[in-house]
């Protein structure tokens, strides 16, 4: 999870200063400078061009993880007639985008969590998509991954032991942290991936740092049958993977 850029723009404080005043935005200026991250304060981020409403029931979408729907952009025909599944949807960021970029595409957005749910369905709304549901649903209950052409994670992966920035204490733990040195969701959804029976031609992970060796051992692991493309960030870093079907 990459820290999120806190420094108050010009335009933020003009946006802060019609929101709050007199004693009221001392508060909130006192509060963003002690760590509050200004994305909640300002309720909406911006996320591939679409206005994404955040509060703290969502993890506030990283710049990095546009770079994750470039990569499927790039990947797949926009024209294409898919079925798509975003595991641990949060806001909603990565199935919105998508469903823009493939208006052909159905997108399937998941999160164990109701109240992030309900953030999703409002931003759905927001940016008129159609072509996308979203469901509370449990990841480690899903049995198989049977019938969907593509499966897009950006799922919990930061290790309990591993130092985060201020801001991410704000946000939900569940939504950063995962069992088994941060491994645990992307094992646990290769492994569904391997008892399907109809399995999908595309995953697309964001990772940690220091993941992609590990991720690819559990990838030949249950799908030897498939490559591993791992991709950087802009500051050089190991931050995607693509495990896909050579056909
Ligand atoms: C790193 S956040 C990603 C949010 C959003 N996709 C984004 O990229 O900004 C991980 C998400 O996974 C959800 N999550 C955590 N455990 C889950 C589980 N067992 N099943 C489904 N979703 C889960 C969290 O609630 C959180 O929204």
């Amino acid at each position: 999870m990459n820290h999120l850029n806190n420094s108050v723009s010009q335009a933020d404080l003009n946006e802060i200063k019609k929101q709050y005043q007199g004693e009221d935005l001392d508060i909130v200026l006192n509060k963003i400078a002690s760590g509050y991250p200004v994305q909640y304060v300002l309720g909406n981020v911006n996320f591939c061009g679409n206005n994404i409403k955040v509060n703290e029931n969502v993890l506030i979408p990283r710049f990095e993880t546009e770079f994750l729907v470039d990569l499927i952009k790039r990947t797949i025909p926009n024209d294409a007639s898919l079925k798509m599944i975003d595991l641990g949807t949060g806001s909603g960021c990565i199935a919105i985008s998508l469903a823009k970029i493939f208006p052909n595409s159905k997108i399937t957005g998941i999160d164990i969590s109701n109240k992030a749910i309900d953030i999703a369905e409002h931003n759905k709304e927001l940016n008129k998509v159609t072509n996308v549901t979203f469901n509370t649903s449990d990841m480690k209950l899903i049995e198989n991954y049977n019938g969907f052409n593509i499966i897009i994670s950006n799922p919990p992966y930061v290790s309990k032991e591993e130092e985060t920035g201020p801001e991410t204490k704000y946000e939900p733990q569940n939504a950063i942290f995962a069992s088994n040195n941060g491994l645990y969701y992307y094992e646990d959804i290769l492994k569904k991936v391997s008892l399907s029976t109809n399995k999908p031609d595309h995953i697309f992970f964001e990772i940690g740092m220091n993941q992609s060796n590990p991720i690819l051992k559990i990838s030949n692991k249950y799908l030897p049958n498939y490559t591993c493309d791992t991709h950087k960030d802009l500051a050089g870093k190991d931050r995607y993977i693509h495990i896909y079907l050579n056909k």
